[in-house]
This record gives C-alpha cells, structure tokens and sequence, in this order.
C-alpha cells in the first residue's frame, strides 16, 4: 500500500524529517507516536503532498507507483485522505453537501459523472448509520461551532464518505476529550478493512486504548527510532518518551 524510503523533508530550509522509512501494508493499523516537534505532522502532511514542505530526499510510493510528484489533490484522488484538511467554517454549506460536492470532485478527476442522487442518499443513509450520526447533525454548516468531538464526527464522516486506501489521522489536538476520542477510535474500528490502511498520530496512548494497532513507530528528532507491536505503546505510557531519548543517544 504504502512504502516510505529514506525519507528527508524540510521546511524553509529547516531539515525535520531525516531518513523516515516505513512500509504501511492493506488491513493494516499503525501509529507514530512521539514528543512534539518530533516531526508526526510533517510526515502526515508530506505523505498528503502539502506544498509547504520540500522532500530533499527519498520516496514515497502508493500501491507501487511513486507519488511524490503529485500534487496534494492528485494523492487525495488516489485514495490518501488525511484528517483535519478543511478546519475552516463554511456557513450555509451543511455536512452533507459539503461531502456531495467532495465526491463529485473526486468522480470528475477520474473521469466519472456525478453520483446519482439516490445512491448518494443511501451512501449517506448507510454510513451515518453505521458511524451513528444523526441527521440533525448532517444538517448543520461545516464546522460552524462545531465543539472538539463534532470536529470530529464530521472528520469520521468524510472518511467513510471518501472510503480512502490510506487514511491518516493526525491527533495533534492535546484537548480532545473522551467524547472525542470515541468517536475517533469508533469510527477507525468501524472503517478497516483487509483493503484499507490507516496510519493513526498521536502523543498520547490513551487513543490506543481502544484503537488497537498493529504496529506503534516512535518518531524522534525526524527519524523512527524504535517500532514494535501495541505493547510498545504500554511500554511509552508507563515510562515516557525520555527513555527512548537516552537509548538513542546511548
Ligand atoms: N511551518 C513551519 N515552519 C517552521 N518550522 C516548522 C513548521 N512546521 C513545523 N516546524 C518545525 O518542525 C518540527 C516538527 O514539527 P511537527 O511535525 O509539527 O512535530 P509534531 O507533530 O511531532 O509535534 C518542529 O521543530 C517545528 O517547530
Ligand atoms: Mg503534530
């Protein structure tokens, strides 16, 4: 699905990101962890092709094919959905349609005619119900007072409405309460499958309570220093980050 090589990125000539390798496989779970400002968000976004970063160095490849010249919008249309994209509030335009237009965005990039109105509605019926969002809510304007564990639904939403290959959440807010966690860590649950992957950032373990990863990679100063199944994401809990800071420096 996903093959990271010797990955090095930079942002206005600040080196972050120092030889990540990291191979992501269909059906698979996997979450970076590390201290702030150990590069998770630059390698989520460098993964989504934000403009700002530059890759100095190394490749990224999608089922085989290298993307790293891909615009960011060229990635989400092969399948990279990555959270938090659209934070802004879009007053009059509600959840729903803001998700009809994405997928038709999405269809005339590959050369595909709009989504017949009924199949949408039922998408839409389908998936709601599976991630238990009610209809109220897919009425309201985008993230117009959306509180932290809304932000959240209407992210789990476009998700499931995109069915990614790859989704990546970066958990960068230290703020999410349980509420939101729950929903984060539901609708993860609900979504994988054996043909899609997801790539899960988070500082904290307490998310990994009820997302259950296959894999945990420790990211410090730019580099996966250590990676290991869940029991790894225990093993930080219970003794910090400083420990992996003075194996590496050792
Ligand atoms: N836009 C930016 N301009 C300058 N430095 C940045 C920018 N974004 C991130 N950085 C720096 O890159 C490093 C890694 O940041 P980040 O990827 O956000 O880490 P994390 O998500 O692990 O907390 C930090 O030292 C941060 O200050
Ligand atoms: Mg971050």
């Amino acid at each position: 699905m996903l093959k990271i090589n010797n990955l090095h990125a930079s942002i206005e000539d600040k080196a972050i990101l120092k030889g990540i390798n990291l191979e992501v496989k269909a059906g698979e779970v996997h979450a970076i962890m590390g201290p702030n400002g150990s590069g998770k968000s630059t390698l989520a976004a460098v993964i989504a092709g934000k403009e700002e970063y530059e890759v100095n160095e190394g490749s990224i490849e999608l089922e085989g094919e290298d993307i790293d010249e891909l615009a960011a919008e060229e990635r989400a249309h092969k399948g990279i959905f990555l959270s938090f994209q659209y934070p802004v509030e879009i007053p009059g335009v509600s959840v729903t349609n803001f998700m009809k237009t994405a997928i038709n965005e999405s269809r005339k990039a590959k050369g595909l005619e709009d989504m017949p109105a009924k199949d949408m509605l039922k998408m839409i019926r389908d998936k709601s119900e599976l991630l238990e969002i009610d209809r109220k809510f897919l009425s309201r304007s985008i993230n117009e007072g959306f509180s932290g564990g809304e932000k959240k639904r209407n992210e789990i939403f476009q998700m499931a409405m995109l069915e990614p290959k790859l989704a990546i959440l970066d958990e960068t807010d230290s703020g999410l309460d349980i509420d939101a966690l729950r929903i984060v860590a539901n609708g993860v649950n609900k979504l994988k499958s054996k043909d899609n992957a997801v790539i899960v950032i988070t500082h904290y373990q307490r998310l990994l309570d009820h997302i259950v990863p296959d894999f945990v990679h420790v990211l410090h100063n730019g580099k996966i220093v250590k990676s290991g199944g869940k029991e790894l994401a225990h093993e930080l809990e219970a003794k910090g980050y400083d420990w992996i800071k003075e194996e590496v420096s050792a």
